[in-house]
């Protein structure tokens, strides 16, 4: 039925509505607000923690539970220091920084363009590496012998377990360690909303294998990473994988794909899948004194494993996810403004709403919600009219309204409105669950 005009908004302004809405609905605000925030840090509200839970309950699905290859760990966030200067991230977790010697602002060299500053004409200092890691002290004293830092990935949490989790199960390479977590990097330049933070959190799988198997290992995961963002729901003409050049390799890295995606202000970064070669094991055996290696019995051959990783933000993952649903459609003369979630991710899946706030149709309305809510994301709402409520699920994404009349108390029959179509279809309130759950998990269906 095409009752929707759809018009694209312009890509430059898609931003800064995402914003707004995310604020006056409830995903995130900056955080600290009410002092003025602080640059890089914000809060997730009552929707955004839900699609964020949404989104790392799809990963772990995905990349642990669905697999008997992986095991999942969650290791502490502030670690031994010497783990940072085994891995390398003391030496190299850096970024060019140039200063404006005027105005003494600073920023990334490589954001940068020309020797001066576009606003006040200064002239920038010579480029110099700023080390990312934010840095604290553990204790009470505060000098080089308590300092230790937040950690920038959680992955050095999975190498120093290596062992502690080869002796402890039945896992042999090729196999994962995977884990979620928070993780902390003083960027330069934060921004773009959530996309770049300085506290985000982390979504990485370290999977071990044979030496030999690396590339074979590199060209699965990409593939499979590319399918997962997929089936979020994500637009595949908005994904791309981008193989990495020698010269922009991590440190760690021997080969490296990003998943990138088509963002308002262009083609980035959403995930990062790299082979990281035995760099990480070999340096912390070597650090440590400790034996990292893997011995296979069947082959009788005695081995460092080497490791791909794919590494996706749980921030990025939900920013991608709301861009991508985002749309601006006119409906009769009217604006509507839409989030067309897949229901995996959709923070409501069913709202259920009585036409009026009269009795009895409040009472039947909150129990229909009541019985739905074992099975599914749910909410009530009769505040407002009918039509505004049914703009403000589909500006939160909600995929189905139910709606309550004053004829469900005879017929015992209810209305499910489509966010998307925009149509309606009655049917017996004995029948809604079944519905709604043909509609929501179509997986179900094969
Ligand atoms: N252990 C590998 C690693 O951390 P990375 O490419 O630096 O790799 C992986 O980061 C992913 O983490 C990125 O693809 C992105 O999704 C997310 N990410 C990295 N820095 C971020 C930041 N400052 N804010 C939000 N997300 C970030």
């Amino acid at each position: 039925m095409a009752v929707a005009e759809k018009r694209l908004p312009e890509p430059a302004s898609v931003m800064e509505k995402l914003v707004s809405l995310a604020k006056r609905r409830g995903f995130f605000f900056q955080s600290s607000e009410i002092y003025g925030g602080l640059q890089g840090f914000w809060d997730f509200g009552p929707l955004g923690v839900t699609l964020r839970n949404n989104i790392k309950r799809a990963w772990w699905r995905s990349m642990v539970e669905l697999r008997d290859d992986v095991v999942g760990v969650e290791s502490s966030l502030i670690m031994n220091p010497k783990t940072w200067v085994a891995s390398g991230h003391v030496q190299n977790f850096t970024d060019p920084l140039v200063e404006c010697k005027k105005c003494h602002q600073r920023f990334r060299a490589d954001h940068v363009k020309g020797t001066r500053h576009e606003e006040d004409g200064g002239e920038f200092t010579e480029p110099r590496q700023f080390n990312l890691m934010f840095r604290t002290f553990v204790g009470p004293t505060e000098d080089s012998s308590s300092q230790a830092y937040l950690r920038p990935e959680t992955a050095q949490g999975m190498f120093v377990n290596f062992t502690n989790v080869l002796s402890s199960t039945r896992m042999r390479p090729p196999f994962g360690i995977a884990q979620i977590g928070k993780a902390f990097r003083n960027e330069i330049t934060p921004g773009n909303s959530i996309f770049r933070l300085r506290e985000f959190e982390l979504m990485e799988l370290e999977y071990f294998v044979p030496p030999a198997e690396e590339m074979k290992w590199l060209e699965y995961w990409k593939d499979e990473r590319l399918r997962w963002h997929l089936g979020l729901g994500i637009r595949r003409e908005k994904l791309r994988l981008r193989p990495h050049g020698k010269h922009e390799l991590a440190h760690y890295a021997v080969g490296a794909f990003d998943v990138e995606y088509e963002f308002p202000f262009g083609w980035s970064e959403l995930e990062g899948v790299a082979a990281r070669g035995e760099y990480d094991l070999r340096a912390h055996q070597e650090a440590s004194g400790r034996d990292l290696t893997y011995f296979d019995d069947l082959k009788r051959e005695r081995y460092l494993p080497h490791v791909v990783e794919p590494a996706l933000g749980v921030d990025r993952s939900m920013l991608t996810v709301m861009i991508d649903a985002y749309a601006e459609e006119e409906v009769r003369g009217e604006q509507r403004v839409v989030l067309r979630f897949d229901p995996v991710v959709a923070p409501i899946q069913v709202a259920v709403l009585p036409l009026s706030r009269k009795e009895p149709l409040v009472a039947e309305a909150k129990r229909i919600e009541h019985e739905l809510r074992p099975y599914f994301r749910t909410e009530y709402d009769d505040t407002q009219s009918i039509g505004k409520r049914y703009r403000r699920q589909d500006e939160i994404g909600t995929p189905f309204a139910v709606t309550v009349d004053f004829d469900s108390i005879e017929d015992r029959a209810v209305t499910i409105r489509s966010r998307d179509e925009m149509t309606q279809v009655r049917l017996p309130i004995a029948d809604l669950r079944r519905e709604l759950e043909d509609r929501l998990h179509p997986s179900h269906k094969g």
